[in-house]
């Protein structure tokens, strides 16, 4: 039976490191990390998602600025709030929930941010750092995956990983990460050929497609580490729902060395490596090095 990655044990230690460096921050430097995290409209997920980054920022110490704009808030109006906060000294990221209402055109915002506050890491600049193999600011999702995967496998390097999934908020950085940490790299998608028989050549898998249960046990090469970064929710038989990740994970724990749970797993990394990145562009922005 696999070992069970705990990303609930993982990202409370990591939050309890946050908070120790920012308790240093502000005893040394009076500087007080803030998180701006605008949301448009009523999506009851992202009101959820929204709720709980409040929650944690302010538990880790910093301040925490919430905007909660009415559905029909025109392009100008959420450019000209992210134009007052890439300017607020007291703001060092901006987060703005995806998606948006349809009358917003997402990439012209998330590039409208500053790209030393672009603590989701999508601005092109960013994106384009990571690509090169530069330093910037790496999205939340792939960096609490390649933790998770570098303190359970040490070095990754010359490991053949695959990545089933090719979304910009995960798959590709999630590849570009792995890249960087000199694995051989498969990106695999709805078009990719025998994905089971692609699956199998991989010591590690990360799954992150968006479809429940999709990746079986049988796909899995013997002692291999899996990352399941899915989040669905579906309907039980008694018509009550559960999450379910996009492996499937009873199958999967049984032939894998490793593996992440659902819920559990990467999930509870997304908003630790938020934290993460906001304590350290709130260093940057300050010229402060980054507290031991
Ligand atoms: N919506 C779902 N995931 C994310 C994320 O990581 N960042 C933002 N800004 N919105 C999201």
């Amino acid at each position: 039976m696999a070992t069970i990655i705990d990303g609930k044990a993982f990202s409370a230690n990591l939050r309890a490191e946050i908070a120790r460096k920012v308790a240093i921050l502000k005893q040394n430097h009076s500087v007080t990390p803030g998180l701006a995290v605008v949301l448009v409209g009523e999506d009851p997920a992202s009101q959820v998602y929204v709720r709980s980054k409040g929650k944690q920022t302010v538990e880790a110490g910093m301040n925490s600025y919430e905007h909660k704009l009415d559905v029909g808030t025109s392009q100008a109006d959420l450019l000209a709030l992210i134009d007052q906060l890439n300017n607020d000294p007291d703001v060092h990221g901006i987060l703005v929930q995806l998606p948006l209402p349809k009358h917003i055109d997402e990439e012209s915002v998330i590039n409208s941010i500053s790209v030393d506050k672009d603590v989701d890491g999508f601005h092109l600049s960013n994106v384009g750092r990571l690509s090169i193999g530069a330093e910037g600011i790496v999205p939340c999702t792939p960096l609490g995956s390649i933790m998770m995967l570098k303190d359970h496998l040490g070095d990754l390097s010359g490991k053949r990983a695959i990545v089933v999934g090719r979304s910009n908020i995960v798959g590709k950085p999630m590849a570009a990460l792995l890249l960087a940490e000199s694995c051989t790299v498969t990106i695999a998608h709805s078009r990719t050929q025998d994905l089971p028989s692609e699956c199998r050549r991989a010591d590690i898998v990360v799954a992150a497609v968006g479809r429940p249960e999709m990746v079986k046990g049988d796909w899995i090469k013997p002692g291999a580490t899996v990352i399941d970064v899915g989040i669905n929710r579906v309907e039980k038989e008694d018509g009550s729902t559960k999450l379910v990740g996009d492996v499937e994970f009873e199958s999967a724990e049984k032939v894998a060395g490793a593996i992440t749970p659902v819920p559990g797993g990467v999930g509870p990394m997304t908003i630790a490596c938020l934290l993460h990145n906001t304590l350290q562009q709130a260093c940057r922005l300050n010229g402060i090095d980054v507290p031991e």
